[in-house]
């Protein structure tokens, strides 16, 4: 599969080459020409969007911070948004969806952009990636993307924003921007670490709730305080139902806000949600698990459908594409050639012939052949 898509993104790069310049007689019309076509290079994109590496700032022993200098093809952010950032690892390209940490209103000052990073003790990325970048080494990095934002239309609204771990970045960005738009709408942020003292960005968030007082900050631990739950809100956020929700974190404290709100009578169109950390797999179905063919490697498992594809055929050493490995970025696309599968992320069953699915949030409802 690797090899068909090398060879098909150099066509289109030379295609679009060749058209930018019979236009412009120059190399400048590619940076507005190679959106068109970014959906056919992928990682040929990469080779323009680049950024470089400005500062690695730890912000706890768990958590840092890179600080980016996109290039100038790079398109800017909205607050929410995320990135991939593509990074060549044991000779493999490799891509990770994060989330920016930093405001729009600091790429427009300064032109840097933070994205700010847990080392998953099990990952091979997370804690690789601060010792193998240099200063000033360029780095592959997608456009923005994602849809969890702040939409024009919900501007005024009044807010509730619930926080877990490190799903506090995208809060950070929409925080530090409304105070630089002066944008006062009332703001509650209820923010859960495990511990005390383990919340990132404790003294940025509480200054903003100092200098806004729109804006409240809570920071609860769920040592002491227990899991989310609908006396913490009560508490801290009497009128919840009233105002839209956003939810960033694991996929439990997810799953438990949209189950709280929903019990409450809050609708669906005011909650906004944004998982961080691998796709839920809670699949309740008697069909879950069954033999899965890798049509490529010629390798076989017997999953029990208690975890996705991705995992399974990196289980057995194969190396299917990936990104975000939450359901975002589409990056782990790949053909099923025959047998059902769940969508982990939407409930939605696939047909049994042949389709693109998405390995990082597809588990087998009996057995499976993908190309991968
Ligand atoms: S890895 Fe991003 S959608 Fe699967």
């Amino acid at each position: 599969m690797s090899i068909t898509q090398t060879t098909s993104n150099s066509l289109w790069q030379r295609a679009y080459r060749q058209f930018s310049q019979a236009l412009v007689n120059s190399d400048s019309l590619q940076h507005y020409v190679e959106p068109l076509f970014q959906p056919f290079t992928q990682w040929g994109g990469f080779s323009q969007q680049r950024a470089q590496l400005e500062a690695i700032r730890w912000e706890s022993d768990q958590v840092y911070t890179l600080v980016l200098r996109p290039n100038k093809t790079w398109q800017g952010f909205a607050a929410g948004q995320f990135v991939e950032l593509g990074v060549e690892y044991n000779g493999a390209r490799t891509l990770r969806c994060f989330s920016i940490s930093s405001s729009p209103e600091q790429f427009q000052r300064e032109g840097t952009i933070e994205l700010s990073i847990r080392v998953q003790p099990e990952g091979k990325i997370t804690p690789w990636l601060p010792q193998a970048l240099q200063f000033s080494q360029s780095i592959g990095l997608s456009q923005a993307m994602g849809d969890f934002v702040i939409e024009d239309a919900h501007k005024k609204h009044k807010r509730l924003m619930i926080a877990g771990g490190s799903g506090i970045t995208p809060f950070r960005s929409m925080l530090t921007q409304a105070c630089a738009d002066s944008d006062c709408t009332d703001t509650v942020l209820v923010y859960y670490a495990s511990k005390a003292g383990e919340h990132l960005f404790a003294d940025a968030l509480n200054e903003i709730a100092q200098n806004t007082p729109s804006v409240r900050v809570v920071l609860l631990d769920t040592e002491r305080h227990g899991r989310l739950q609908a006396s913490h809100l009560q508490q801290h956020c009497p009128d919840f139902c009233d105002r839209d929700s956003y939810l960033c974190g694991p996929s439990g404290l997810i799953r438990g806000a949209r189950d709280l709100l929903a019990d409450w009578g809050v609708a669906d169109d005011q909650v906004h949600f944004e998982l961080f950390g691998s796709a839920p797999v809670d699949v309740d179905s008697a069909d879950a698990g069954g033999r899965v063919q890798l049509r490529q490697s010629g390798k076989s498992i017997q999953a029990d459908g208690s975890r996705s594809l991705l995992d399974e055929a990196e289980s057995v050493g194969a190396r299917p594409q990936s990104g975000c490995r939450i359901g975002v970025c589409h990056q782990c696309k790949c053909r099923k050639t025959s047998g059902v599968v769940l969508n982990t992320r939407t409930g939605a069953r696939s047909d049994s012939g042949p389709e693109d699915i998405q390995l990082c949030v597809s588990v087998p409802l009996g057995d499976v052949e993908i190309d991968a």
